[in-house]
């Protein structure tokens, strides 16, 4: 049948190695999905409507956010997807109205609360004393008039910044849409240095109490089956011990399933994946990660921070905080200043007090190869 031979020779590669796109098949997360779900089916007075994803790069997070964003909508909610950058409150107004163009009146047909909701490209925010109403107002027309279709509004944040001033903005006046029982949600993401920066900075304590999600490794088993599925999605099966390597290769982390699992694909000439594929494949992952993340996650280390790993790479698996002092030749609050800066930047874990790994796949490797050449 070379219909079909030729056909499944086009057929599109399903794996996603581009950052922020929902993957096929998401790994995992199925617990923090059906719980939003639930939260979404809920409505008012579900904690998890007010949630923060915490994650080091590559890990999923604007996957997250765009899959429960979608989820959302398709559960009726009306979603503003936005990221911390300046201007994103007048984004989140934006993108409510175009989100919610099908509900919201049309303008000049409806006035509420002395506000006028405006639809699409037609603005018109004056109120009766003919002042321009702050956010807050702007919010609450858009909220009204979706609150009497009994729809719910979605915004989500990625890469929270804790040195934006719209952050805190938008925190406290979520807490106001909550107190008037609006239909609200919040969801946030970040990278962990960035979250508990947030977290400990001047927000609300509103925020400190909202629902943390750690977008952490996933499990072998998770990786196993959607790694199947998704190359059988696009028409191709994986050998048994391919997906033994596949499995492994990518320790149960996100951006590198996404990336062994495309050039496998890519290199795989039949209707199946075998092991060759996935083992040339990964080496080629290997390569590309390195560029892609970790150097953006090293331009972001400071000098101490490098000085630090570079003296863990003595130790083949664990490092401990004697070791370390030794090393560097540094106290002891030296090395807790030095450790509380790497956790967060989700660069090495703490495995038990005092004793450290690398947290990020391949990045003691990477580091390795840095210090040799
Ligand atoms: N659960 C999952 N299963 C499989 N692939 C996933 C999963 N989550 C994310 N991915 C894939 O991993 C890659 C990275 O995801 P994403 O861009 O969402 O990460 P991120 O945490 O936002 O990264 P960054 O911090 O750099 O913004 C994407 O190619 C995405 O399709
Ligand atoms: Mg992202």
């Amino acid at each position: 049948m070379p219909d079909k031979q030729l056909a499944s020779r086009i057929t599109k590669n399903p794996f996603t190695p581009e950052f922020g796109r929902v993957p096929a098949y998401m790994a995992g997360r199925q617990d923090v999905i059906s719980e939003m779900a639930r939260a979404f089916d809920e409505g008012s007075g579900n904690p998890n409507l007010c949630t923060i994803f915490v994650g080091a790069r590559g890990t999923g997070k604007t996957a997250m956010l765009s899959y429960l964003s979608d989820e959302a909508s398709r559960l009726g909610w009306v979603a503003a997807n936005v990221t911390a950058t300046p201007g994103m409150l007048e984004d989140i107004v934006q993108r409510s109205k175009e989100a919610a163009a099908h509900l919201l009146a049309p303008e000049g047909k409806r006035k509420l609360t002395g506000v006028e909701v405006a639809g699409i490209g037609a603005v018109s925010w004056e109120n009766e004393s003919g002042e321009a109403p702050n956010w807050r107002s702007r919010m609450n027309a858009i909220l009204n008039e979706l609150g009497e279709e009994g729809t719910g509004l979605l915004i989500t944040v990625d890469e929270v910044d804790p040195s934006l001033d719209e952050m805190i903005q938008l925190v406290t006046t979520y807490q106001h849409f909550i107190r008037e029982d609006r239909k609200v949600a919040l969801l946030m993401a970040g990278l962990p240095h960035n979250v508990s920066a947030l977290l400990s900075g001047k927000v609300t304590s509103f925020l400190r109490r909202a629902s943390q999600y750690d977008l952490g490794g996933l499990f072998d088993d998770e990786v196993e089956e959607a790694f199947r599925l998704t190359a059988e999605e696009g028409g191709r099966i994986v050998e048994q011990d391919a997906l033994d390597v596949a499995v492994r290769e990518i320790g149960g982390f996100p951006f590198m399933f996404q990336l062994v699992g495309y050039r496998a694909w890519n290199i795989a000439r039949g209707g199946a994946i075998t092991k060759d594929d996935v083992t040339t494949g990964a080496r080629l992952a290997r390569e590309e990660l390195s560029r892609r993340i970790f150097d953006s996650t090293y331009a972001e280390l400071s000098k101490g921070d490098r000085a630090f790993l570079v003296a863990m790479l003595d130790d083949d698996g664990y490092t401990t905080r004697d070791n370390l002092m030794q090393r560097l030749g540094k106290t002891t609050s030296y090395i807790s200043t030095y450790k509380k800066r790497l956790l967060e930047a989700g660069v090495i874990e703490e495995q038990e007090p005092g004793v450290f790994t690398f947290a990020l796949p391949g990045f003691r490797e990477y580091l390795l190869d840095k210090k040799e050449r």
